[in-house]
């Protein structure tokens, strides 16, 4: 016991004998056994920093840089795009819909003719490719490589439940942009334009699975050709 008050009376002074050294200032940084990064390398808003060679931390945007969606002159436009060509609107052009119901086929305000369908395709496919193929699979068939990475149910475009009789052009045109289930919207990321021809493309591509033998023989022949080693 005795040995105890003394060891009690020793810690008690040196502890005592310690509280005045609290607050001292010191030039090294603090031990801390939890630094939750609170030492970095960072400049902190409005501070100077001796890495730049005016010494001033908060830097100037990059000469040219331009904000997303706003060109010099004032006229809102995305790649080249008008911005109303991105987002919401009215009517069969913007919608799908005319009154309540979808409608079925172009509207007439893409202003599409016998000449300037084909590139109007051919855009479409490209579009197709670069946003639902990843997900869609090239042939619309629902195979794309996503759904081997586990994103369930995505529809296979190709089946008679997407055909034009039972779906009409414009809910294809409403899906596109307003999304469904675990597909996103377009409406931001597609201009309304080339959302009506990846529509006409899908057309195509359903089209392309029930042609004839007969119609298709010579190409399909000249793929096999040349595939063969
Ligand atoms: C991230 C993967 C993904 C991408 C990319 C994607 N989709 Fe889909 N899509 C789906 C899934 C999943 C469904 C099923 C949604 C449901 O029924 O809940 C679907 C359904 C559809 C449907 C049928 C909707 C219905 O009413 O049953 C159409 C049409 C469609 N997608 C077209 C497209 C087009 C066109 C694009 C490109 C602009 C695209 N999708 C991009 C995943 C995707």
């Amino acid at each position: 016991m005795k040995y105890f008050f003394l060891a009690y009376a020793i810690i008690a002074a040196l502890f005592i004998g310690l509280m005045p050294m609290r607050g001292g200032k010191s030039p090294d940084a603090p031990i801390r056994l939890f630094p939750d990064m609170d030492e970095q390398d960072k400049i902190k808003p409005q501070k100077p920093s001796e890495f730049f060679a005016d010494g001033q931390g908060a830097r100037q945007p990059v000469h040219g840089t331009q904000a997303l969606g706003l060109n010099p002159e004032g006229l809102k436009e995305i790649g080249g795009i008008p911005e109303q060509e991105f987002g919401g609107g009215t009517g069969h052009l913007a919608t799908g819909g005319i009154d309540d119901y979808f409608a079925n086929g172009m509207p007439e305000a893409l202003g599409l003719t016998t000449e300037n369908v084909g590139a109007f395709l051919k855009r479409g496919e490209e579009v197709f490719n670069v946003n639902c193929a990843i997900c869609h699979g090239k042939s619309g068939d629902g195979q794309g490589m996503t759904g081997h990475f586990g994103v369930p149910g995505i529809a296979n475009l190709t089946q008679d439940t997407y055909a034009q009789a039972t779906y009409p052009d414009g809910r294809l045109f409403y899906v596109i942009s307003e999304g469904k289930g675990n597909m996103g919207p377009y409406k931001h990321n597609i201009a309304l334009r080339d959302r009506w021809a990846v529509v006409a493309y899908i057309r195509a591509l359903q089209l392309a699975r029930k042609a004839p033998y007969d119609a298709v023989k010579d190409a399909f022949d000249k793929g096999i050709a040349a595939q063969a080693p």
